[in-house]
């Protein structure tokens, strides 16, 4: 079994500070690293920045800085929010950095030997804002402005001698391709978009601008630049040190397990990037998965719409784990979502305070008053305790199968019916009233403490800090973590003492 997985963000432009939808790439990212982690997996996680291009050369231009010296200033920042959001990437890759420029340069040089690429002339409409090309189709006009369709990012014609990738050749190896591969393209409905967007025909490709000079060259001839997205998608392959393939990390982690990125990129991940590939006799990656956007009303939350919401400030407000909670569970995983202060409050009072905080806090402060804070004895289990300690053993594979198909609100919703039973059982079982009958009450105890012991292992790729905080308790540490210590329903010594608990999440008073 291959227990290696090799994970991606986008490389995002460092255009302009870091916002709310990179957050979130990152931290869906983050949340099957650690996931696969916990199950025992190698995980490579990789993010970056991609610093070439038109708009970063226009970006540092307005600010009147050199190219470089700009994307080292904005990088530092998707650096910086990297660090904050708790990421466990293993590396971080710059587009400017030499092992890229080697690894571009070799794909390149690989494609012309393979005669993929020629060179010809160019004329059509091209979007900065997205570095692409549309076709006449794909264009709007909207008060006297051309816009694309897609995106309603401003186009404007471009005419110049350029080299071209065989596109048109690759049409119908893709979708053979996507045929024998039915996971490639994920969700379902972004895998329709892409397979008749290349049966409509596929045209040749620009890839490279006489007229750019913030890029890299092309190796055969210094007048041209290499078109920023052949440049930017090799980076997946510059963190494994290509065009070195016979390295332990390109041995191991090629090719990728799981591009993870947002719809606006989907064609460039899912038809471009594999042709590329298929075109230089490399293996294209396994999965693309394309999430849907967060919203702030009804658009696209977006640096070039300056509708964001500051991860920055969120994170200083209410704390990193609520963020994470509150993304990766109230926007639906796939689709579009709209998120807001309001709705991140009620759910860190509903979820985190009440529920699992207040699971926690009273049966760890009832243990303290009662029994010591000593894990206690386990005497006779009832069919109704072995029904909810077992609920995570009969779960255990439809939860690795379903996080492997990418549905993260399966987990996400057994994580809470889980709670909400556990809330339950400690209330109905009525410990304080068991006084007289030491054996149930310490039974009573055991299975709560092992239910929260349970729950906070599926928490932890959520809510790390949170999840460690509650696991450290019992002695568990990151690295001891196990997604399989959830089939153990005695995992916990009698006897063992454990250790105090502050507050895990103060509840937000509304003061308005
Ligand atoms: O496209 N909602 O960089 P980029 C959800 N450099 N996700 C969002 C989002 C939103 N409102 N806004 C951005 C680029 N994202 C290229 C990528 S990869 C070889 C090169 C996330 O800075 C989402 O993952 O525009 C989206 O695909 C990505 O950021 C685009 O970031
Ligand atoms: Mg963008």
């Amino acid at each position: 079994m291959d227990k290696n997985f090799y994970i991606t963000t986008p490389i995002y432009y460092p255009s302009a500070k870091p916002h709310m939808g990179h957050a979130y790439s990152s931290i869906i990212a983050d949340f099957f690293a650690r996931f696969k982690r916990i199950n025992g997996y190698k995980v490579f996680f990789l993010t970056g920045t991609d610093e070439h291009g038109q708009k970063i050369q226009r970006a540092a231009e307005s600010q009147n800085l050199k190219p470089k010296v700009f994307c080292d200033l904005i990088s530092k920042n998707f650096q910086n929010l990297s660090k904050t959001l708790n990421l466990t990437n293993d590396d971080f890759i710059r587009t400017t950095e030499k092992r890229h420029f080697k690894a571009v340069n070799s794909l390149w040089k690989k494609l012309e030997e393979n005669d993929e690429i020629y060179l010809s002339k160019y004329s059509g409409w091209y979007s900065v804002s997205d570095e692409a090309f549309y076709s006449d189709d794909e264009i709007e006009i909207v008060n006297n402005i051309k816009l694309s369709k897609s995106s309603g990012s401003k186009v404007e014609w471009v005419e110049e001698e350029s080299y071209f990738f065989r596109l048109s050749k690759w049409q119908n190896k893709l979708l053979d391709f996507y045929n024998e591969n039915p996971n490639f393209i994920l969700p379902e409905s972004r895998r329709n978009e892409v397979l008749s967007f290349v049966k409509s025909g596929l045209k040749d490709l620009s890839i490279s601008r006489k007229s750019l000079k913030w890029g890299i060259k092309v190796p055969s001839n210094e007048n041209h630049t290499i078109y920023v997205w052949l440049d930017a998608l090799t980076n997946y392959l510059s963190a494994l040190n290509y065009p070195d393939t016979s390295n332990n990390l390109y041995k191991k982690f090629w090719p990728a397990s799981l591009h993870l990125i947002g719809k606006d990129i989907l064609r460039f991940h899912a038809i471009f990037w594999p042709a590329f590939l298929l075109a230089a006799n490399i293996k294209p990656p396994k999965k693309v998965y394309g999430h849907g956007w967060i919203l702030s009303g009804e658009e696209k939350m977006s640096k070039s719409k300056g509708n964001i919401l500051d991860p920055m400030d969120i994170i200083k407000e209410y704390g990193l784990d609520p963020l994470r909670y509150y993304l990766i569970k109230e926007v639906s995983f796939g689709n579009d979502g709209n998120i807001s202060r309001d709705q991140l409050v009620k759910c860190i009072n509903s979820d985190l305070a009440n529920n699992y905080g207040n699971l926690c806090q009273r049966v760890i402060s009832f243990l303290d008053k009662n029994l010591k804070l000593e894990v206690p004895n386990k005497y006779n289990l009832t069919i109704e305790d072995n029904n909810i300690l077992n609920n995570f053993k009969e779960n255990y594979n439809n939860l690795l199968n379903e996080i492997d198909n990418q549905n993260i609100n399966y987990y996400i919703n057994f994580i809470v019916n889980q709670l909400f039973s556990a809330n339950k059982y400690f209330n109905d079982q009525e410990p304080w009233n068991k006084k007289d009958d030491l054996e149930r009450l310490n039974t009573i105890l055991y299975v709560s403490l092992e239910l929260i012991r349970k729950i906070s292992v599926l928490l932890y790729p959520i809510i790390p800090d949170t999840s460690l905080k509650v696991l450290s308790i019992f002695d568990i540490n990151e690295t001891d973590l196990s997604y399989e210590s959830i089939l153990n329903n005695d995992f916990l010594k009698p006897k063992a003492k454990l250790k105090k608990i502050g507050i895990l999440f103060k509840k937000i008073e509304k003061n308005d």
